[in-house]
């Protein structure tokens, strides 16, 4: 197989991308009716990757879906794909969406397969200077629903608040649900105040970001406190610091809210230890 070509899985098979079809009747297509991971890998080892199906096992339980598949096979799909895929820092995407029915209608018949499809994503593992210039950032309303600990393909409200942020000329933007943090469009939110990490909770407002137990686990294995917790929106302004975190973006440092700097605009002591902490846990990782 030529290693330059971009080689998929579809249920079952691996092919080139542009051989890889599926049925316009899927619902997946239909009415964004799946479940999705994005898994980091560096030097061809998946980061996290009993976190991140055991995060897939919730996903499909919340939206009544069987797990197709045991994490060995999940693990045996994984490191195929890469296999057939030329790279070592890249990411791979996984969807599956609860398939294809003869008919458009809601109702979930269980007789029917799932869609299963896997590609490799070729993220740039982002450049320690350029992610330490910081992103700019502003609020917005978190107008989405109720269930956002699962990670669904559903994601046009999403799309819809990152296009505030484009619209805005910002980088991202921190959703605020009734005066309270909840997370980014695509990450989730951590401020620094008097050296105490504070992040809100887990729960149905926000999704659990595999990025964001990590950062807590290296936090709390090098004695920097952290607090899960509420956070509102007013105490952003106020903060030391503002981390926004996920698998391809890392920790990114804001160091613009609404327009104004955030304190001294600059990406802050913290983010810096926190950031070189992660880097020793991916290098160790690529060592493995
Ligand atoms: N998104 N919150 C939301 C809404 C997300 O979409 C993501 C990740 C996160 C962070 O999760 P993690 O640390 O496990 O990446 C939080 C992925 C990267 C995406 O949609 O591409």
């Amino acid at each position: 197989m030529n290693n330059s070509e971009n080689i998929v899985y579809l249920n079952g098979h691996f092919l080139p991308a542009e051989q890889a079809t599926i049925s316009v009747m899927d619902r997946g297509f239909l009415f964004g009716d799946g479940v999705y991971e994005v898994i980091p890998v560096f030097g061809n080892k998946l980061l996290r990757l009993e976190e991140h199906l055991h995060r897939l096992q919730n996903s499909l339980r919340r939206i009544s879906l069987p797990n197709p598949h045991s994490n060995d096979e999940w693990s045996k799909i994984f490191s195929d794909l890469l296999a057939k895929n030329a790279g070592e820092d890249r990411a791979v995407y996984l969807q599956i969406s609860r398939g294809v029915y003869e008919k458009r209608d809601l109702a979930i018949r269980p007789e029917y397969a799932s869609t299963i499809f896997a590609m490799v994503l070729h993220v740039t593992p982002p450049d320690i200077e350029v992610v330490s210039a910081g992103i700019s950032v502003i609020t917005v309303n978190d107008f989405r629903w109720g269930a956002c600990d699962i990670k669904s393909t559903s994601l046009v409200a999403n799309v819809m608040l990152r296009h505030q942020a484009s619209e805005a000329n910002v980088d991202d933007a921190i959703l605020i649900r009734n005066g309270m943090v909840s997370e980014g469009t695509a990450s989730n939110v951590f401020i620094v105040k008097d050296n105490v990490l504070i992040t809100p909770p887990a729960g149905r407002e926000l999704l659990p970001g595999i990025t964001r137990d990590l950062v807590i686990e290296i936090a709390n294995n090098n004695t920097i406190l952290v607090e899960e917790r509420g956070i509102r929106e007013a105490e952003l302004f106020d903060a030391d610091e503002i981390w926004m975190t996920s698998s391809t973006r890392e920790i990114a440092p804001v160091i613009s809210l609404n327009g104004e700097t955030v304190a001294s605009g600059v990406a802050g002591p913290m983010w810096k230890r926190v950031m070189d902490l992660y880097q020793q846990y991916k290098q160790l990782l690529r060592e493995q």
